[in-house]
């Protein structure tokens, strides 16, 4: 691996330990102003301090965003679809090389869409930003997107294979679901640091923490979560209780402790 990935890598995943609490608040490209994101620049600097990398769009990281020289920069690559339109996996890149140079990003990010019409347009995508960063050292983090195919986002087999796709394809990280027991035949089968998503807001804090921490167990390499942090009532305590889990091998217990002190 060059210098240049290598040193960008470690803003993303702390080089102490090599496992990341990466902060997604990209949602907005496709979503809107959902609930808890409707001011992206508050959830940013409630949260920024706690976290290895944030995760956004450019139009995010230009306007809500107070450059602090430590949090690693994730910039949303690929988008041009909504939720209000007809297909929600119709994505196309967004945004160049050049525009992630420009902002000093640590990692560019585009989602592929295994098993829907637009597999091939999305994993093309992929390939052609994994083609356009090499030359920079500049890393490429997949999402294994689900669209609005639910059920996918609990089955192994479908994350296997989606989580694979994206690594042969060039992915340094893929960022995916957590399945349950079996998760581990994903991280096993996937040559490339795996991060999980947090998908809708859980009933509890204490379900998330039980899924961050048995994903951790299963061989993940961290987190990048949106809605159960910053839709929760006490963001900054989630965010710290799932630190200690990623980082300081914190148990579940731990965690709701971490959260209540924080309150
Ligand atoms: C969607 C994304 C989001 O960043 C992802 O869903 C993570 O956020 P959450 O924890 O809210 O699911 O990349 O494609």
């Amino acid at each position: 691996m060059g210098i240049g990935k290598a040193n960008r890598l470690a803003r993303v995943f702390r080089p102490t330990d090599g496992f990341s609490v990466m902060l997604a608040l990209d949602h907005g490209y496709a979503l809107g102003p959902i609930k808890g994101l409707e001011r992206p620049a508050e959830v940013i600097k409630t949260l920024q301090d706690h976290v290895d990398a944030l995760m956004a769009t450019r139009g995010v990281f230009n306007n809500c965003f107070t450059p602090d020289g430590r949090a690693g920069i994730v910039l949303r690559v690929s988008g041009a679809v909504t939720i209000a339109g007809p297909d929600l996996t119709n994505e196309s890149l967004t945004a160049t090389i050049d525009d992630a140079l420009r902002l000093a990003a640590d990692a560019v990010a585009s989602s592929i869409f295994v098993g829907t019409d637009n597999e091939r347009e999305s994993i093309k995508n992929l390939a052609r930003l994994v083609s356009a960063c090499a030359p920079y050292d500049m890393p490429v983090l997949a999402v294994t997107a689900v669209g609005k195919d639910r059920e996918k986002q609990f089955d192994s087999r479908y994350l296997a294979l989606a989580c694979r796709v994206a690594a042969e394809h060039g992915a340094d990280m893929v960022k995916t679901y957590f399945s349950g027991d079996s998760f581990e035949t994903v991280t096993r089968s996937c040559p490339v640091p795996i991060i999980i998503a947090g998908g809708p807001k859980l009933e509890t804090e204490v379900d998330v923490f039980r899924m961050a921490r048995a994903a951790m167990d299963q061989g993940a390499r961290g987190i990048d979560m949106g809605r159960n942090v910053w839709q929760n009532a006490n963001p900054v305590g989630m965010i710290k209780a799932l630190d200690a889990i990623v980082h300081d091998g914190a148990s579940v217990d731990d965690a709701v402790a971490i959260f209540n002190e924080v309150r």
